[in-house]
């Protein structure tokens, strides 16, 4: 049986090898190899979380870990939360048992020198996204305060700086075209590179949840935005980068799959949460491929999304203005139908220029904005999320109807990455 396995393995390999005969470093048959184990320990993945969200789903209630869904008729409902913690289970589970696949055929040859540094950022990687799994199911429990939500992914990312510092301490970049007069072929920006890799960690963990608040947006964006990642690696698997894009491909097939039976159970309408436990996971697995395979500018313009949503949010973040709770749209019982959601605030509460320049974006027709309510000095704004926005300009919609409008939107900006990646870059750099 055994053998079987291993024989399709290899004539599936054999068979993907001919699509990289012309690339200028093939990948190895070895690595193929590996490739298809993983493809098919990633089958066996969603076919485990498809089973088990049902069966621990009332565990979940039972032990108190449940919402409600705020944009439903019933909210007496209670929605098992944070079940992204089986989707991160059953990922680390597959990536312990596809360890032996890259790294067995060296315990079993002795006179073959072990690749210590590769099984080393292995590990690490495992550890880092481990971490913050644990942290995203800590933060479903608890509801830590949002200044922890910061600090964790930073120190979840220490143990994988550090193997990043003694396997490459690579922190040189390579200056665009246009800039080379000035600042020479490439830069080295020393201990900046080592600051830039946690902030994308910070940033990947926090930009998931903060984009969020409809039935199957973080699941979904998470799968748009590693089909990009796997797609792009694919490309990539006969460059000379070949063997970090495959070690992204053996992190990202598992958690495509895993993530695809927590998809099942999240879409509109929604069965189960995700909690804040998958969008830690989720962030935190790509910034950790993003990292080791030297693809964190790719990475980021597959964000395009999350990182609007993050700019347009900082007002509310950074407390210029208030920040309620929720910021998720405001459902109305009477259509079935979600609409922009609101912030209160006093007028003379804001700082000298915020007012001035909220009504300017008023009149831009970027915000919602109504002055002079309740006693004339109140003022009602749109939670500023990306959400939001789309729907003051779309009217109000179907919540299933929106998740989708939301999931094109990421396919779309994935579009515009690649054009950015590939005939773009080319402009800029070599
Ligand atoms: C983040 C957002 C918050 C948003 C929330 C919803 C910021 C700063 N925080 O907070 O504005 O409201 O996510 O995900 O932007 N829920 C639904 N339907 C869904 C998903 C969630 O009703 O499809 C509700 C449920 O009551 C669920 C709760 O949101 O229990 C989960 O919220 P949580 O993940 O704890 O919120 P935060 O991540 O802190
Ligand atoms: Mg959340």
């Amino acid at each position: 049986m055994i053998a079987v396995v291993m024989e399709t393995g290899r004539l599936l390999s054999a068979i993907i090898s001919r699509l990289y005969v012309n690339s200028c470093c093939p990948p190895t048959s070895d690595m193929l190899f590996a490739v298809v184990v993983n493809l098919a320990l990633s089958v066996a993945a969603v076919i485990t979380v498809v089973r088990t969200i049902p069966a621990v789903s009332k565990m979940f209630i039972g032990a108190g870990l449940y919402g409600r869904d705020m944009n439903k008729k019933d909210r007496e409902t209670k929605i098992p939360e944070g079940l992204g913690v089986i989707t991160g289970c059953v990922f680390l589970i597959v990536m312990f048992l596809f360890l032996g696949v890259p790294f067995g055929q060296h315990f079993m040859n002795p006179n073959a020198s072990f690749p210590h540094s590769e099984f080393s950022e292995f590990l690490t990687s495992l550890l880092s996204i481990c971490c913050m799994l644990f942290l995203g199911f800590a933060d479903d429990v608890l509801n830590l305060k949002w200044r922890y939500k910061v600090v964790f992914p930073t120190l979840a990312s220490l143990p994988l700086l550090m193997v990043y510092y003694i396997n490459f301490n690579s922190t040189t970049i390579v200056v665009p075209k246009p800039l080379r007069v000035y600042i020479g072929m490439t830069a080295d920006i020393g201990p900046l590179y080592y600051l830039y890799m946690a902030l994308l960690a910070v940033f990947c963990t926090n930009a998931i949840n903060i984009y969020s608040g409809i039935n199957g947006l973080e699941v979904g964006q998470s799968l748009v935005i590693s089909a990009s990642v796997i797609f792009f690696n694919l490309i990539e698997l006969g460059g000379y980068q070949g063997r970090a894009h495959a070690f992204s491909l053996y992190f990202m097939l598992p958690f495509t799959a895993s993530t695809l039976g927590l998809f099942y159970f999240n879409k509109y309408p929604a069965r189960v949460f995700v909690g804040d436990t998958f969008c830690y996971f989720a962030g935190m697995t790509f910034a950790v491929v993003a990292i080791i395979g030297h693809f964190s500018k790719t990475l980021l313009l597959f964000f395009i999304p999350q990182i609007l949503n993050f700019l347009y949010s900082t007002p509310q973040l950074f407390r210029l203005l208030p920040c309620p709770r929720h910021r998720l749209p405001r459902y109305d019982p009477e259509t079935n139908k979600v609409g922009p959601s609101c912030a209160e605030f006093k007028a003379s509460d804001l700082k000298h220029p915020v007012l001035q320049v909220l009504r300017l974006l008023h009149i831009l027709k970027l915000v919602h904005l109504e002055e002079g309510l309740g006693d004339g000095e109140m003022c009602r704004i749109n939670n500023l999320t990306l959400i939001n926005f789309i729907l003051i300009w779309t009217g109000p919609q179907h919540e299933g109807t929106l998740t989708k409008l939301l999931l094109v939107l990421q396919v779309f900006c994935t579009c515009i990455a690649f054009f950015i990646r590939y005939p773009l870059a080319s402009f800029f750099y070599d």
